[in-house]
């Protein structure tokens, strides 16, 4: 009962390398095959990397913006004591050819929602943003995007030089409000984003109600722009996160132990399997040979989104599927426990069909 492994899988040879900043890179990228690579702004690829015999995941944002920019590509910040990021910034060449599953991700706009989009990023969570900043300048011209952006200094801001250009060629659309907590120019504030400042920003900026926000940044970041926007009393359907750092939430509070039937259709194919407390979902298709698309395993990334179209799981936590998504019996295998026996689809054009009836913010 083993999933042809392949059949979900890119090849991707590197074409070129791009350095960023001092600890960053942008590696652009192209099918091995030919074939042309399908992805909305603000999606990831999952790369699968064998390391010292065992497979390590990891997702990287694209940074490129089908219908603007020419070539793929995705940025990768070392991250100190990082398994891969290290390895892959160390050993990543051109021609080399990686490994990934398919784009995917929910922090996309496939058509704005609000006059005004705010971004409120730090570090590397420039990348998914980034993407989403170039579709909405060159695609929506009724759109206006403000983004703050937090960093140590000038030189480790990723893309800020093409930021900044954008900002002259969308002057009057686009606003950059730049941190720096260490800045080398001394005559800018040595300041940090924290709940005053980015108060006193958006009241200084935002002069409309008809506004989305989309944070990317550390985990403390995040939480801090969430917050802050609940306070100011922005609900939380105006708000959309992208959160690279996951770590396994542990299972939830179940009385009921008993193991129940879980029925999984994937790739054409059914899959019966029994599951029961404290396993989830992805974890014993895992164990039965189902490779099932996954990266995060935190309920954070939402590759390993499926649909259940039969019985209810109790999911743990769930930081990327929408109210809608949910209605739409959408949802996130790595965090989902059986409450009652279960039937799943992945196909992916099940998934897509519900995706695409969804409102995206
Ligand atoms: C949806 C998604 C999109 C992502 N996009 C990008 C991207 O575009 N560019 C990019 O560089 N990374 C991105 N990431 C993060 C990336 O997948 C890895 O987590 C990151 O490269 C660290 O992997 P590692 O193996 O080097 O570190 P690990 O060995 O996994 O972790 C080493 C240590 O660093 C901590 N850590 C892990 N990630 C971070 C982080 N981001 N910030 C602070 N501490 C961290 C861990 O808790 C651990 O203590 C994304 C993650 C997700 C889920
Ligand atoms: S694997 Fe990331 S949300 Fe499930």
């Amino acid at each position: 009962m083993i999933e042809e492994k392949s059949m979900e899988h890119l090849q991707l040879r590197i074409k070129n390398i791009r350095t960023e900043t001092s600890s960053s890179k942008s590696y652009f990228i192209e099918e091995v095959n030919g074939k042309k690579i399908e992805y909305k702004g603000g999606q990831f690829f999952t790369l699968l990397v064998n390391l010292h015999g065992k497979e390590v995941r990891r997702s990287y944002s694209i940074s490129s913006a089908p219908g603007v920019d020419t070539q793929i590509y995705f940025t990768i910040k070392r991250i100190e004591n990082g398994e891969l990021s290290r390895y892959l910034l160390d050993h990543l060449h051109i021609d080399d050819v990686i490994t990934s599953l398919p784009p995917t991700g929910r922090f996309t706009i496939d058509v704005p929602e609000s006059e005004l989009a705010v971004f409120v990023s730090a570090g590397s969570g420039i990348t998914p943003v980034f993407s989403l900043i170039k579709h909405l300048l060159y695609q929506f011209s009724d759109t206006n995007v403000l983004l703050i952006y937090q960093n140590h200094n000038e030189e480790e801001s990723i893309f800020r030089e093409e930021l900044l250009l954008l900002q002259k060629k969308f002057s009057g659309r686009f606003l950059i409000k730049e941190i720096f907590s260490h800045p080398i120019d001394h005559t800018r504030p040595s300041q940090r984003l924290n709940n005053n400042l980015l108060e006193r920003i958006l009241l200084q900026t935002v002069h409309t109600n008809s506004v989305r926000f989309y944070l990317c940044g550390p985990e403390a970041f995040m939480r801090m722009a969430l917050f802050t926007l609940k306070v100011m009393g922005y609900s939380q359907d105006t708000i959309r996160r992208e959160n690279f750092f996951a770590t396994a939430p542990p299972p939830p509070f179940m009385t009921d132990t008993n193991p129940h039937n879980v029925t999984i259709n994937y790739h054409n194919k059914k899959y019966h399997i029994k599951v029961a407390y404290p396993h989830n979902i992805l974890e014993v298709a895992l164990k039965h040979n189902i490779h099932l698309p996954y990266s995060c395993r935190g309920g954070r990334c939402s590759s390993c989104t499926s649909i259940c179209t039969t019985g209810r799981v109790r999911m743990t936590i769930n930081d990327v599927l929408t109210p809608k998504d949910l209605e739409n019996g959408l949802i996130l295998t790595c965090v989902s426990y059986p409450e009652t026996d279960v039937e799943l689809t992945f196909d992916a054009t099940d998934v897509n069909r519900v995706i695409d009836n969804n409102v995206n913010l």
